[in-house]
């Protein structure tokens, strides 16, 4: 085993991912939907995986033990990039992460981090795995991780196969292809409060509208990707909105409801709609969070970061260009402890 640390860049679904297939296997993690990502600069994890003693996880300097949920988390998923090439025990690892952004409010922190925790330790036990088959391990860590593998434009098509060989990301476009901006809006502080695969079953089990949802999407995922090689922003951004309050309209139909939006979310929103109104031209979508992400072009990012940041309750905005691949790197030099 080596040292190797990967840095993966954060993404935000423009057409959105809610729900799990339930037929096949869960451990394969396979989504009910396809999705259509933009992978964000700056937005990122930073994941070095070293042989230890014993495993040990630090994230943002904090050290987690086994038990915590943070740790075995990653400890199980250290686990299944392991046994996808070996049938012996794995080794002990330090696993040392550093968030670029805030953990677990909505704003994919388990997509850069599982994709970086993928790629870091993929290397470290010295795998030759292809990115396809690194993009479906970090899918089983977190559905949104998949593609998060590269930068520019990434779809994750959902599939048919039981395996879950044919649910595989791919890159559709690199960054330089369009200079959009993902304006991140926060709307409240602190973690989210129902944990997306949670959310998820609750849909699929409680919500008159899951099924409604999970049809209509395919052709939502289609004419996204045509938007997105026109660079057709109207187009693009009609439908990202769609996706996007379809997936919340199903969360809030759900017993009990799903409501990540607080009152912040909304406001935003209406101050977006407004610009718009006035010509200048951004689409708003929201994760299982608060906070709104708004798409424009980059051009437009400086003014519509102005209002939408005046808006009362907004605790914090992040103008961000669409991102790079993931990367990782091994240290040669470092021996087993
Ligand atoms: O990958 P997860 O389990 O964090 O779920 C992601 C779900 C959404 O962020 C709401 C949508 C998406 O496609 O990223």
């Amino acid at each position: 085993m080596k040292r190797a640390r990967a840095v993966a860049h954060s993404n935000i679904a423009l057409i959105k991912y809610w729900g799990k297939r339930t037929e096949t296997d869960p451990e394969l993690n396979l989504p009910a939907v396809g999705s259509l990502s933009m992978t964000l600069d700056e937005l990122r994890t930073d994941t070095q995986v070293a042989p230890a003693p014993r495993d040990r996880f630090v994230l943002d300097g904090k050290a987690y033990e086994g038990d915590a949920p943070e740790a075995s988390k990653v400890f199980a998923h250290l686990d299944r990039v392991w046994a996808s090439a070996h049938d012996s025990e794995r080794p002990g690892c330090e696993v040392t992460s550093t968030n670029h952004l805030p953990t677990a409010a909505g704003l994919a922190s388990s997509a850069s981090g599982f994709a970086a925790l993928t790629l870091a330790s993929a290397a470290a036990f010295e795998l030759d795995h292809g990115d396809v088959e690194l993009s479906a391990l970090a899918r089983r860590g977190s559905g949104s991780a998949a593609r998060s593998l590269w930068g520019g434009f990434v779809r994750l098509d959902a599939g048919n196969e039981a395996d879950g060989s044919d649910c595989v990301a791919r890159p559709l476009l690199p960054a330089s292809h369009w200079d959009l901006r993902l304006l991140v809006v926060h709307a409240a502080k602190g973690p989210k409060s129902v944990g997306s695969t949670e959310g998820m079953e609750r849909s699929r089990t409680t919500s008159p509208y899951y099924q409604a949802w999970v049809d209509t999407s395919p052709a939502d995922l289609d004419a996204a990707e045509v938007a997105l090689a026109e660079r057709n922003l109207l187009a693009l951004g009609q439908l990202m909105e769609h996706s996007c309050f379809k997936m919340h309209a199903c969360m809030m139909a759900s017993r009990p409801p799903l409501v990540y939006w607080r009152g912040t979310t909304l406001d935003v929103m209406h101050a977006l709609w407004q610009a718009r109104a006035e010509g200048l031209e951004g689409y708003a979508t929201s994760d299982a969070g608060p906070h709104v992400k708004v798409l424009c072009e980059a051009k437009d990012a400086p003014a519509l970061a102005e209002r939408l940041g005046a808006v009362p309750g907004v605790t914090k905005l992040q103008s961000v260009a669409v991102g790079p691949d993931a990367s990782v790197q091994v240290d040669e030099a470092a021996a087993n402890p």
